[in-house]
């Protein structure tokens, strides 16, 4: 990759091209039960903005700069309380729009509270999670109809990754490693009979197929399968940082995940989950032998740090929880005993952003290559000639995605397989025709 193209694709600051082209759609900020009526404020780290969210009185949820407009000192110190934020430097009150309601320190002839507006971002929820539109419109677009965020009493968990938000998203659509990181050490004979890694173990190499999509891009992995059908795993990347990944049951499960840049060298995962699922996924299951294939991963305690929220107890300080001996023993490909945190230790250890020029993309990597080609085209579209990102102004093109494995006849292709499956899936609140 050309270093401006690297540039451009990790750095997510205002005035970025990815930066800029992020906040042309509505991002996840963080989770509803993360905020309390008049609880404590938070700090919240977004695409390099350094912001405070609070839920007033009434249960609206307001984010805003940190900085108090008078004198700048933090309202995350501030008072949440009857219905705003208050500053505790001087007591100037704030709604959640950004209004400046209350100055008490002013003598009443003289307060100017119609002309002070606190930088105030639209925010919305959903189904456990808080959005928020950090862009210039002054009427944001709808909410993006991602499935797995149109079903109630769906899960949601986060997640914080010490690493630019590429080489973590980046991490979602690069297949072929789960092969090795993830099972590298299991045999097919390790493995029931009908586990769904069965297919990955007996073939560490498949085929791919990878296409543009409405959303973003789409990648098919295939192999044949013992009846003469072909195995399916389908995933996507939804622009601008969603992923779908294919562990999962195609007919019946929605999923998403999103990799939002808390600045250029931090990201939160935000993993969604909903429908039904068969009872045996991929990576909780056990081996034949009754042993679980990965153990659980430790979480560090939450800290009021813009930096603090939702961060693994294992990470770069004690190389991840590696266990020599695990890895020497095969008990786990890597001697890391759980699979996010093989995920986490990978990605961060390529640094706090991936040196893109030292890389060597192969065959295997395709999907990744064309994710970063149709984002640059997008992301400079958007900029150079103003064409409306994918997506952010057609929040149905959402609702097209849905990753997981399948059956099909070997005759057709990812494309024919893949609408003939969704066709037949089970889909959670449609939303309406336009
Ligand atoms: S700095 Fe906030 S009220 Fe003065
Ligand atoms: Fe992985």
């Amino acid at each position: 990759m050309q270093p401006q193209d690297s540039t451009d694709l990790t750095r997510v600051g205002p005035g970025t091209l990815m930066g800029g082209f992020m906040r042309q759609y509505w991002l996840p900020a963080l989770m509803s039960s993360e905020l309390e009526p008049d609880g404590d404020p938070l700090r919240l780290l977004l695409l390099g903005e350094k912001l405070v969210a609070f839920r007033d009185s009434a249960g609206r949820v307001g984010i805003m700069d940190h900085r108090c407009p008078h004198r700048c000192a933090s309202l995350f110190l501030g008072r949440n309380e009857d219905g705003g934020i208050r500053c505790v430097y001087h007591g100037w009150k704030f709604d959640v729009q950004g209004r400046c309601t209350e100055m008490p320190n002013v003598p009443p002839s003289q307060d100017f509270k119609h002309k002070v507006r606190a930088r105030a971002y639209p925010t919305a929820e959903r189904n456990g999670l808080v959005w928020v539109y950090m862009g210039a419109r002054a009427e944001p677009p709808p909410l993006p109809q991602i499935e797995a965020n149109l079903i109630a009493g769906g899960e949601i968990w986060c997640l914080q990754r010490e690493c630019n938000w590429l080489q973590a998203l980046e991490g979602d659509i690069d297949t072929s490693h789960v092969g090795f990181l993830h099972v590298g050490s299991l045999e097919a004979s390790d493995l029931p009979d009908d586990h769904p890694m069965r297919p990955t173990v007996l073939d560490r190499a498949p085929e791919y197929e990878v296409a543009n999509a409405p959303w973003g891009t789409m990648y098919g992995g295939f192999r044949p399968n013992d009846d003469g059908r072909r195995s399916w795993r389908i995933a996507h990347c939804m622009f601008p940082f969603w992923t779908q990944t294919p562990n999962g049951v195609f007919a019946t499960r929605a999923i998403a995940r999103a990799w939002v840049p808390m600045d250029d060298t931090h990201s939160m995962l935000f993993d969604l989950s909903g429908g039904v699922d068969d009872g045996n996924p991929a990576y909780i299951s056990r081996r034949r032998n009754g042993e679980p294939l990965f153990d659980k991963f430790r979480r560090a305690p939450n800290t009021s740090d813009w930096t603090g929220r939702w961060r693994c107890a294992d990470d770069a300080r004690n190389d991840w929880g590696l266990d020599r001996a695990a890895q020497r023993s095969g008990r786990h490909y890597t001697g890391i005993a759980n699979i996010t945190l093989q995920d986490q230790a990978v990605t961060e250890s390529m640094g706090p952003i991936t040196d893109h020029g030292f890389e060597h993309l192969g065959p295997s990597d395709k999907m990744i290559a064309r994710t970063r080609r149709r984002l640059l085209q997008a992301a400079r579209d958007w900029r150079d000639r103003g064409v409306v990102p994918p997506g952010a102004e057609q929040p149905e093109l959402y609702f097209g995605a849905r990753a997981g494995s399948f059956l099909h006849d070997p005759a057709a292709s990812m494309d024919e397989a893949y609408a003939a499956e969704l066709a037949h899936a089970v889909r959670w609140n449609a939303p309406a025709p336009a």
